[in-house]
């Protein structure tokens, strides 16, 4: 059975000190419920750092929210895979919908990016959905399987191995409308079938695909329980701590069942 992975994207959110305290919040809960899940906050690259001293020796793991595929040098207010390793980082969100909307990001550019976490063992969660224009149009699997295609180009399965996929309809971000389960599950099963028809069968019956867009606790047990759906990144809600933990709960009652 796949362990569920609860993510929590903090976008450009937080200050210095909220991010130590919603880290603390989370941190301490998470240690006492123990539960069956995996968990990791993503919080803006300087509190990358502040909030690895507040894991330290919890269960929550740290994440990036983007990072540049070169190693170094003259790049100009980018972020270095190894930069996200230094500080303790576990993750690496690539491939968001803001990214590619607000900043450019290209499925040729997100694979460079994909590979370059691959060299370096940082494990990816690879971001993927459609806009409301291609949803209403009937193009949700055609933009699926491009994403797919262009950003997973090139890899192995070995290399994939730690490779968690996050669909996110991009109608379903911050709006407040979640996708409901059947079209979550829908999308799911395409992305898995896919990698196995593409890539690898164990890959895609071990692969972990996250469902993101609007995820709050009253709507998370629904959206998980669906077969293919294995967690959630989480934007908005995870900057409260309760509603954060709120969801993590409901994805360890599944785990449970
Ligand atoms: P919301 O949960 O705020 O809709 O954001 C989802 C998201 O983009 C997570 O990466």
């Amino acid at each position: 059975m796949r362990r569920k992975f609860v993510a929590g994207n903090w976008k450009m959110n937080t200050s210095f000190q909220s991010a130590q305290s919603l880290a603390r919040e989370v941190a301490s809960a998470v240690a006492a419920s123990n539960p069956a899940v995996d968990v990791a906050v993503c919080p803006p690259f300087p509190f990358l750092w502040p909030v690895q001293q507040v894991l330290v020796g919890s269960p929550v793991a740290l994440g990036g929210q983007n990072a540049y595929h070169e190693k170094s040098g003259a790049f100009t207010g980018e972020t270095s895979l190894d930069m996200l390793i230094d500080v303790g980082c576990q993750w690496v969100i690539l491939g968001h919908s803001e990214r590619r909307q607000f900043f450019g990001e290209t499925d040729a550019s997100i694979n460079r990016k994909i590979a370059a976490s691959v060299e370096r063992g940082l494990g990816v969660i690879f971001c993927i959905g459609e806009v409301l224009e291609d949803r209403q149009a009937g193009r949700t699997e055609t933009v699926l399987e491009t994403q797919l295609a262009g950003g997973l180009a090139g890899f192995t399965a070995t290399q994939l191995q730690k490779m968690v996929i996050a669909y996110e309809p991009v109608w379903a971000i911050g709006t407040g409308v979640t996708a409901s389960p059947e079209q979550a599950e829908s999308a799911h099963a395409f992305i898995r079938n896919w990698i196995a028809m593409h890539i690898d069968a164990s890959l895609a019956t071990a692969l972990r695909i996250q469902y993101g867009g609007s995820v709050k606790p009253e709507n998370a047990k629904e959206i998980l329980s669906q077969p293919n759906v294995d967690g959630a990144l989480v934007g908005g809600a995870s900057l409260k701590s309760d509603q954060f933990l709120g969801i993590i709960s409901a994805a360890a009652e599944l785990a449970r069942v």
